[in-house]
């Protein structure tokens, strides 16, 4: 082969490489680790129970999941795994839910309160769903966590006492801003309230303008894709 035409082949080749080299070395992250290409089943996160009785309740929620979602609006098992976090995350003390359904946001409440030492008060108005969720929460064995509250919540949470470390919202939408004017002055500085369905569709403006407009409250929204949830901060 013409010597020139070896010498230009294999200049090509090495400035190719050369190219190569460098391109990768710009798309490198600060740190030298390359990101990228993880496997979207690295993020199928799911809960580990840490001991037996962590593995029980987690067996109930299945369960309830399983055979009583249908007609009782039970949150979405993602959003319940957020409630037990959040719930850790701030030591709640004391958790208030208003609308308990069947007990299955409540029970996730527990796996957090088991840790943090706290109560929860829920408050349901439909005798048939509190009578379940007594119950669910019994075969849970969390029930020495929970106080439950049957009637109007809109009514009964006045007679309330003491602070609360963590305030979620699930029930009549129209009225999340009744229950918010009502249980913030409860609030502690630092505690949440959570509010659920904050979504377009099922959102009262009213409660959103409140939650987004005062400055006593720093706002955010989770999952819009999804059910949609609001989590409000008290500030310190
Ligand atoms: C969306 S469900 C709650 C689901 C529950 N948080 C869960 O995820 O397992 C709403 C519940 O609020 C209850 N509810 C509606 N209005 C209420 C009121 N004024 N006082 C108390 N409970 C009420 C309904 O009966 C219903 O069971």
């Amino acid at each position: 082969m013409n010597k020139r035409i070896v010498t230009l082949a294999i200049t090509m080749s090495l400035g190719a490489w050369a190219w190569n080299l460098a391109a990768q070395q710009r798309d490198r992250p600060p740190g030298g680790t390359r990101g990228g290409g993880a496997d979207p089943a690295l993020f199928d996160a799911v809960t580990l129970p840490k001991d037996d009785a962590e593995k029980n309740i987690l067996a109930v929620l299945s369960d309830m999941d399983r055979t009583q979602r249908r007609g009782n609006m039970t949150v979405p098992e993602q959003d319940g795994r957020i409630l037990r976090l959040l719930t850790e995350a701030v030591g709640a003390q004391h958790v208030v839910e208003i609308g308990t359904s069947v007990g299955y946001s409540g029970t996730w409440f527990c796996l957090g309160l088991r840790r943090t030492g706290g109560k929860l008060t829920t408050y349901e108005i439909d005798a048939g769903r509190a009578a379940q969720a007594r119950a669910n929460f019994k075969r849970a064995g969390v029930e020495q966590l929970v106080t439950l509250v049957e009637g109007d919540a809109h009514q009964e949470v006045v007679k309330l006492d003491g602070t609360i470390d963590l305030l979620f919202l699930d029930a009549d939408k129209e009225g999340y801003l009744d229950y918010l004017q009502k249980l913030l002055p409860k609030l502690r500085p630092g505690g949440l309230v959570v509010a659920h369905n904050m979504n377009t569709r099922q959102a009262d403006p009213a409660f959103c303008k409140a939650i987004t407009s005062d400055p006593n409250l720093e706002t955010v929204f989770l999952n819009l894709q999804t059910s949609g949830i609001s989590v409000s901060v008290k500030k310190r």
